[in-house]
């Protein structure tokens, strides 16, 4: 290259150059700018330096002044403009710092789980453990074992899906007393909760998974008066001080057996559409566990005796809160759920 035409490329790389430099906006435009211009790879000033080489001997002097003033320029170009991009966006937030704050989504406790809770916290101030058992059963633990005859009528309630190979989806949670029974030595008291399933219709009071807790006590000389204190105690904490009565009812697993309802805490005992106009609610079933169900466990119904009792806490969180329709719980409607996970606090 002769001296004439480097010199003339070194007035277009420092003309062009600056204009990109000073036109870049915001810092990476700015950064852009620089590596096009200044970079070391491929940078036009790294290219002017390279044709350096070409230029003859006695001309290499003016060449070499020229290359300098254009690369110091532009270099001091670069910081000018970077320090004053800087001083820009330092000075003025980029956000609007007045905005009000994005609320952080909080979860919460379903109104089931927090009734099952609550029942939990009662119970095992009263002494009980927490026992689980399987959701698929065999016919023995979930009928068998519980003094369910073969045809009885009262298998009629308890229809489910059968799974392949002879189990099924357990009708209730009463065949872990079986298995709590079967594995640990009276003295026994344990809380059940956990799933059951039936062949019933979703309706207003019946969903076909549900869930269910058991209660079990077990020990010598245990009679109806612990199984009736016991659930006053549990039901005066729950509603408040309600009043409980107890009806004769027919379980195959006990002996005698009885229902036990609570007077309606939304009209007071008066009827209402919550109580169906009979002023009680019925919450649970309960009895004596049946000398045959402790002898099909090994358990010596000659020494030992108890009770036990099965409850829906969907039921018990429908007449908490309320609600006129069980489905409700079961939608998953954040309007809904929002409600109560609000009224209910972090309980
Ligand atoms: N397992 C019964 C049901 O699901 C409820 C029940 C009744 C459980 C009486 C008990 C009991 O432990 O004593 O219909």
């Amino acid at each position: 290259m002769d001296l004439q035409a480097y010199l003339q490329e070194a007035d277009a790389v420092e003309r062009d150059g600056s204009a990109a430099l000073e036109s870049a906006a915001d810092t990476a435009a700015l950064e852009a700018a620089r590596i096009a211009v200044l970079g070391d790879r491929q940078g036009r000033v790294k290219a002017l330096q390279e044709a350096l080489r070409s230029i003859s001997k006695e001309d290499k002097p003016a060449a070499g002044k020229r290359f300098n003033e254009a690369r110091t320029k532009l270099e001091s170009l670069h910081e000018s403009r970077k320090a004053a991009l800087s001083r820009e966006t330092s000075g003025k937030p980029r956000e609007d710092l007045s905005l009000p704050g994005r609320k952080a989504w909080r979860g919460a406790k379903h109104p089931v789980t927090l009734v099952i809770e609550e029942i939990e916290g009662i119970f095992r101030e009263l002494g009980f453990t927490i026992a689980l058992g399987p959701d698929a059963e065999t016919e023995w633990y979930n009928f068998g074992a519980l003094n369910f005859p073969p045809n009885h009528p009262a298998l009629d309630a308890h229809d489910t899906l059968y799974l392949e190979g002879g189990g099924l989806l357990r009708t209730h949670t009463s065949p872990v007393q079986v298995r709590t029974l079967q594995k640990f030595e009276p003295p026994i008291r344990v809380l059940i909760p956990g799933y059951a399933y039936r062949r019933d219709f979703f309706d207003a009071s019946h969903a076909p998974a549900f869930m269910q807790i058991e209660g079990l006590c077990i020990d010598e000389g245990i009679s109806f008066v612990d199984l009736k204190a016991t659930l006053n105690v549990f039901a005066a904490r729950f509603f408040g001080a309600a009043k409980t009565r107890f009806r004769p009812s027919f379980f195959p697993f006990t002996e005698p057996s009885a229902e036990m309802d609570v007077q309606c805490g939304i009209c007071g005992g008066s009827g209402c559409a919550a109580c169906k106009g009979t002023g009680w609610i019925e919450i649970l079933g309960s009895g004596m566990v049946h000398p045959k169900v402790l002898e099909a466990a090994g358990v010596d119904s000659e020494r030992y005796t108890g009770w036990a009792f099965g409850m829906g806490p969907a039921r018990m969180a429908i007449s908490r809160y309320g609600i006129p329709d069980i489905r409700i719980l079961y939608d998953s409607d954040m309007r809904f759920l929002e409600q109560i996970a609000g009224s209910a606090g972090d309980r």
